[in-house]
């Protein structure tokens, strides 16, 4: 097996002798590549962002932002990173000849003062700058044609604002940053990073990577990864790794073994069948919205309230799924979409109703040595749907409460209602009693208030330092009401 190695700013470096739970972050600062700063350690501030190389969706590679203080530097094992530093042009003495486009619109526009956070926010930025789908974008408010746009969140160049939902600055504001996002251009024929999504984007490696008494593993098949599991009974299974870092830095733990699983293309697949569609457990949040590109309302609504997109590069639905918690914000909509979990183990598959999946406080029935393939949802989807995220902020927040609905109305009538619920029990549930208290009634404001009254009782809520039990249940009741208020809305509009 070749010595584990990553590809930095085009150089390539090996991992020795940094041990396998040292992240992509200290990696990189300890080899003198200080733009990349530590803010927080738990994925929240965005200081650490870096550039990977990835398998594209509309190119053969992306270049995707991650936040380098979550990810195990022996992740990147083969792949290929970029730096702030890494995106200006070099000149021949090695200093820089050039600013990369999206530096010089940051330093021009007064996007930085006192910097810490702008190496972070220059990586989410080049990051959207490479998108290849971006592209002109005539409703922007700030566009052309200013004032008779109405998308605030996307500049006249297509910069999605929510690119830069995961990085945080504390001295600039963030309206120069935000001229900076919709200043910069399209990137020209011979930018080298452009002409790198051209190509195929590295390929995974298997790394069997071991110092001390701790080991890294990367198993490049399902059935291999199966046969570990089986046999390192003491494994922590990690995808995007955004859970397990912050366990590692903010909470010290180590693992003897550690065995990646997010390039497995078993779980890779993404299956549109005519009864239900697939969505492989490994697949970022990032891939699943770009690729369902809004054919599930109630996920495209999840999406862009699930963490910030730093984190949704690299999350997985099986990792939300995996650590079991009662306020993950995937599943209350998947158990609104009456999604299954498809499990797997060395002696074959299993599918599990997610309503029966959980069991207790981050337990579940996924048995030792069983991994989640993938999410199933059955097809035809439910045609009125919402997602209510109740948190302290916007983006890049944690639930205090979480309410996905999904209801078939024909005829003015709730012939089918499911709902999801998290944060207001130790699993996240389904609310059975006012699905029962929908269904068969007129979508009506009586029935509806009287729905209200019994949602606003579901669950076990707890206080907490987020949100009291009392405020949790109002919301649930309120959560309905909105639902409906939007729904009449939308017909008499
Ligand atoms: Fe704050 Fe990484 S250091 S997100
Ligand atoms: Fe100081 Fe952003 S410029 S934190």
């Amino acid at each position: 097996m070749v010595a584990a190695r990553i590809t930095v700013n085009g150089k390539e470096t090996p991992i020795s002798p940094a041990a396998p739970h040292t992240t992509a972050l200290d990696f990189l600062r300890e080899r003198g590549l200080t733009g990349t700063k530590e803010g927080c350690a738990e994925g929240e501030c965005g200081a650490c962002s870096v550039l990977v190389a990835r398998p594209g969706v509309n190119k053969p590679t992306d270049w995707v932002a991650v936040n380098a203080c979550l990810v195990p530097v022996a992740a990147l094992d083969g792949q290929e990173v970029i730096t702030s530093e890494g995106l200006a042009t070099a000149g021949e003495s090695g200093a820089p000849a050039a600013l990369h486009p999206v530096q010089e619109e940051m330093a021009v526009r007064g996007g930085s003062q006192c910097g810490y956070c702008t190496p972070g926010f220059i990586c989410s930025m080049a990051s959207e700058y490479y998108r290849p789908d971006r592209c002109a974008h005539p409703d922007s408010a700030d566009g052309p044609d200013t004032g008779t746009g109405t998308d605030t969140e996307h500049g006249p160049n297509g910069f999605d604002l929510h690119a830069l939902s995961g990085n945080l600055c504390r001295c600039t504001g963030y309206r120069p940053i935000r001229d900076a996002a919709f200043a910069v251009g399209t990137p020209t024929a011979n930018d080298p990073l452009a002409q790198r999504r051209e190509q195929s984007p590295p390929e995974p490696v298997c790394t069997e990577y071991t110092r001390d008494d701790s080991t890294f593993l990367r198993p490049g098949t399902l059935a291999e990864a199966l046969q570990l599991l089986r046999e390192r009974t003491d494994a922590v299974v990690v995808a995007g790794s955004t859970d397990w870092g912050v366990e590692v830095n903010i909470r010290s733990r180590r693992a003897n073994c550690v065995i990646a699983v997010d390039r497995l293309p078993e779980l890779r697949e993404m299956r549109v069948e005519s009864d239900h569609i697939e969505i492989g457990a490994a697949q970022t949040l990032t891939e699943i919205e770009r690729r369902l590109d809004g054919s599930v309302p109630l996920l495209a609504g999840l999406f862009p309230q699930f963490a910030s997109r730093l984190i949704r590069n690299s999350a997985t639905l099986g990792g939300n799924l995996g650590t079991g918690s009662p306020i993950g914000d995937s599943p209350p909509v998947l158990l609104a979409l009456e999604a299954s979990v498809v499990l797997a183990d060395a002696d074959g598959e299993r599918e599990v109703p997610l309503c029966d999946y959980f069991t207790g406080y981050r337990q579940s029935v996924r048995r030792p040595g069983e991994l989640i393939r993938a999410v199933r949802i059955p097809l035809p989807l439910s045609p009125v749907t919402a997602f209510h995220k109740i948190a302290k902020r916007r983006f890049d927040d944690i639930s205090s409460v979480a309410i996905a609905f999904a209801l078939d109305i024909e005829d003015g009538f709730v012939r089918k209602a499911r709902i999801g619920l998290g944060g207001v029990a130790a699993t996240p549930i389904r609310a059975l009693a006012t699905e029962a208290a929908l269904e068969g009634k007129p979508w009506a404001a009586k029935t509806v208030e009287a729905a209200s009254q019994v949602l606003q009782a579901q669950g076990t809520p707890m206080d907490d330092h987020r949100a009291s039990a009392g405020y949790r249940s109002a919301m649930l009741g309120q959560s309905l009401l909105k639902l409906y208020a939007q729904t009449t809305e939308a017909v008499s509009s």
